[in-house]
């Protein structure tokens, strides 16, 4: 792409996903903050809030201590407010808290029964009660509950005691979350505490979330409250806590961060013995000197690291207080002039703000989505071999090959499309490792183009290039076909620009492609078969169709480009001015008329035959970008915008993939499901036998991942290798969009091939 065409782009990429963005916007989870109740009176605060938060819990008006100080005095006054605000500015409540389990939290007539302690009977039923009013008072109103809050011990016992202990045992934790899940079933239950992210604490966590597991308790998540202290953040223990807490199914929140700058843990030492001498400690009363800034944005800056690291665990992250000015830390242990937070008493983010969105933008949603997809294509798809798979089944054995098993295309079997797709994926691959740097991308480029010298190393046959290899690592399907061919070249081509291979691998690499070029030249372009089928030719791309003119011109400049070879180039350009057999348009004039053209050989192309034509577009980005005739260059760009513009609104489906999915993939057990076999003596009677399918063992999954997420991301890798057009914010969201875990089909790949094709996020 020229500059002048990549300077407008790239601002929109960075007003899009750059710094402009908000940490609600960043965050892959819930952003929260804990406001002191009267927000509803303070319009000021209003336009920070909501900018940045879509999770608001109320600082004090819902503990039991405000909503119901004695039996008789209910004051639902704050609270009622404090939700109605919240509903109306749509931002989401998380109740605060229901049973806090602490003798000081909690109103002293709950344990009172006359002069004497309440029973087990009596505490209980009030809790009940307790929770049936106010669970039930905000039903579909409140989000979220902390449930049960700080009922850990800090020392050796597991739970702190307390009134609630004394009378009711580990009993009124269960019973909690039960009567709060009777009163509000979709409301989201948390047990909620501090320091449970330690060692020692954490595995009193464990045990006692595993109790109530035994119990069938409702608890849905952990509340880490994330109370800390500059220099003192237990990145360990909390990664310990995180893996744990994943491993046992659990959610997590963090409920209530700070990061106090002045700290306060010697509070409590020592028998409390330096309380006065602390009292006086205040160093920052006239703002907080930069250095500390700093250092408190760094430290904000390695958390967020490590909470996006378990953003599949992480549900929200709550801050205490919206703003320095009013942290409860400027009060609690005592009284001082605090900086905890994200902003400071103007509601002007500080350091630690920066530091943490730019961590969060780092990996924004689609970067991390890329992540995933790129982690799942190497453990499950990309062979030994470094071909990449159609999907997870077994392999078609030497047998199946040569008989053509379920048939002799090797159409529905797992190596059925091994250069089409390692070829495009290794062109993606390339370019991820010229971003990245790093040796392991580079290896896996590697491995890709190993793949695809495999696929050209099977046969006897010149120019042969297999669909991917069976369970021997050599037997493959007679037949290939040109959609097969063409990225081969794309991929090899890709590998063999960058500064990956070595000399050795070069000669190599550069051999093979010479051989199978020349053999393609003399068979005329048309593709070799292999087995009993030899002699035979599947596809060629001498056609008049659009996706043959630009294979060919593409097929012949990378052959020019990787052996050198001038008559290469001469090829390339006789060919432009040709004309193909039935066609009245020369080559150069049908790239310019991009897919669209080819409707009338292949309908339909845009509601499942996009992914055919990705190969095609890619090839024609890299001719649009070496091509130095102005004029042809311009016809090389035309036909991008045209694609662009024709695949769009297929992407624009990639909305209609609901993860939750949970039809069935049968297509995996091939043999079940293509079952009937005769010999096939012609391609024709391949693909006639191709066609019977036992419907009701293969399900409909496949029918709706090539729907919605196949035809949907080869629509978005059409659209970004378009370059400077539209719809390139839609290929963003449509790759963050998948759960790719679940996919069963490989051609997800895809969200790679758009994203490394759109301009790099620095
Ligand atoms: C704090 C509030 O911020 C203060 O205003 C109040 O005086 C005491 O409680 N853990 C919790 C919160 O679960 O409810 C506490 O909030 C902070 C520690």
């Amino acid at each position: 792409m020229p500059r002048a065409l990549l300077l407008p782009f790239a601002f929109w990429v960075f007003t899009v996903i750059g710094s402009a963005q908000t940490l609600r916007q960043v965050s892959p989870w819930k952003s929260g903050v804990g406001l002191a109740d009267r927000i509803a009176d303070r319009p000021a605060d209003w336009p920070l809030l909501t900018t940045q938060f879509s999770h608001v819990t109320p600082e004090n008006c819902m503990k039991p201590d405000a909503l119901r100080r004695t039996e008789q005095a209910w004051n639902f006054n704050q609270a009622d407010k404090f939700v109605a605000f919240a509903n109306s500015k749509d931002l989401k409540v998380v109740g605060h808290c229901l049973v806090w389990a602490k003798d000081d939290r909690t109103p002293a007539w709950f344990y009172q029964d006359g002069g004497a302690p309440a029973s087990k009977e009596v505490l209980l039923a009030r809790m009940k009660s307790y929770i049936e009013t106010v669970v039930g008072r905000y039903k579909g109103k409140i989000a979220a509950w902390d449930v049960v809050n700080e009922a850990l011990n800090d020392g050796k016992a597991e739970l702190r005691e307390s009134g609630w202990t004394r009378a009711a045992g580990e009993d009124f934790i269960a019973l909690a979350f039960e009567y709060a899940h009777a009163a509000d079933p979709s409301a989201q239950l948390i047990y909620n505490d501090y320091n449970n992210e330690l060692d020692g604490k954490r595995e009193k966590m464990l045990a006692l979330l595993a109790r109530l597991k035994a119990r069938n308790s409702p608890v849905h998540a952990v509340g880490l409250q994330g109370h800390y202290e500059i220099d003192r953040v237990p990145y360990e223990a909390l990664e310990k806590t995180l893996i744990a807490l994943r491993g046992i199914g659990m959610k997590v929140v963090v409920s209530e961060l700070d990061i106090d700058v002045i700290p306060r843990g010697r509070w409590w030492a020592d028998g409390n013995k330096h309380r006065a001498e602390m009292a006086k400690i205040n160093p920052y009363v006239d703002g907080c000197p930069p250095e500390i800034l700093a250092r408190q944005a760094e430290q904000y800056a390695q958390l967020f690291r490590l909470f996006r690291k378990y953003d599949d665990v992480i549900d929200r992250v709550s801050f205490w207080n919206l703003h320095d000015g009013q942290s409860w830390l400027n009060d609690f242990p005592w009284k001082r002039v605090n900086h905890p937070l994200l902003f400071d008493r103007q509601g002007k983010p500080k350091p630690a703000y920066d530091a943490v969105v730019k961590e969060l933008v780092v990996k924004a949603e689609p970067a991390q989505a890329i992540e995933k997809a790129h982690a799942e294509t190497w453990k499950r798809f990309v062979d030994e071999h470094g071909i990449v798979r159609d999907y997870v089944g077994e392999l078609p054995n030497p047998e199946d090959c040569r008989l053509g098993k379920p048939n002799a295309i090797g159409w529905w079997s797992p190596i059925e499309n091994g250069p089409m797709f390692t070829g495009m994926y290794l062109n993606a691959m390339v370019e991820r490792a010229r971003r990245s740097g790093t040796a392991v991308d580079k290896e896996q480029a590697r491995k890709l183009s190993q793949g695809l010298l495999k696929c050209a190393s099977v046969s006897d046959v010149p120019g042969f290039v297999a669909r991917g290899v069976g369970s021997d690592g050599k037997c493959h399907y007679p037949l290939s076909s040109d959609d097969q061919m063409h990225p081969w070249f794309l991929g090899m081509h890709a590998y063999l620009q960058s500064d990956i291979p070595t000399t050795d691998e070069r000669k190599v690499l550069v051999a093979k492609v010479r051989e199978v070029a020349e053999s393609l030249e003399g068979y005329g372009w048309k593709v070799p078969c292999d087995g009993a089928f030899k002699g035979d030719f599947r596809g060629g791309f001498k056609g008049e169709h659009f996706r043959d003119a630009v294979r060919y011109l593409h097929m012949l400049y990378a052959t020019y480009e990787m052996t050198g070879d001038a008559v290469w180039l001469e090829r390339y350009r006789k060919a432009l001015a040709e004309k193909p057999a039935q066609s009245a348009e020369t080559r150069q004039e049908i790239c310019a008329l991009g897919c669209p053209r080819d409707l009338s050989f292949i309908p339909h192309i845009e509601k499942g035959q996009l992914w055919i034509y990705v190969g095609t577009q890619t090839g024609l980005a890299r001719l649009a970008a070496v091509e130095t005739d102005p004029a042809i260059r311009a016809v090389y760009r035309q036909g991008l915008a045209v694609n662009a513009q024709f695949a769009l609104p297929a992407l624009e489906t990639y909305a209609q993939f609901d993860n939750a999915d949970q039809k069935v993939y049968g297509h995996a057990r091939w043999r079940e499901v293509y079952a009937t076999w005769f010999p096939q003596k012609t391609q024709e009677d391949a693909r006639r036998l191709s066609e019977i399918i036992d419907k009701k063992k293969a399900g409909t999954r496949k029918y709706y991942e090539s729907t919605w997420m196949k035809n949907a991301l080869a629509g978005a890798a059409i659209v970004a290798l378009a370059g400077d057009q539209p719809g390139q914010a839609a290929v963003l969201k449509a790759v963050s969009h998948y759960d790719y875990a679940k996919l069963n089909m490989a051609e997800f790949f895809f969200a790679e091939v758009a994203y490394y094709a759109l301009p790099e996020v620095k």
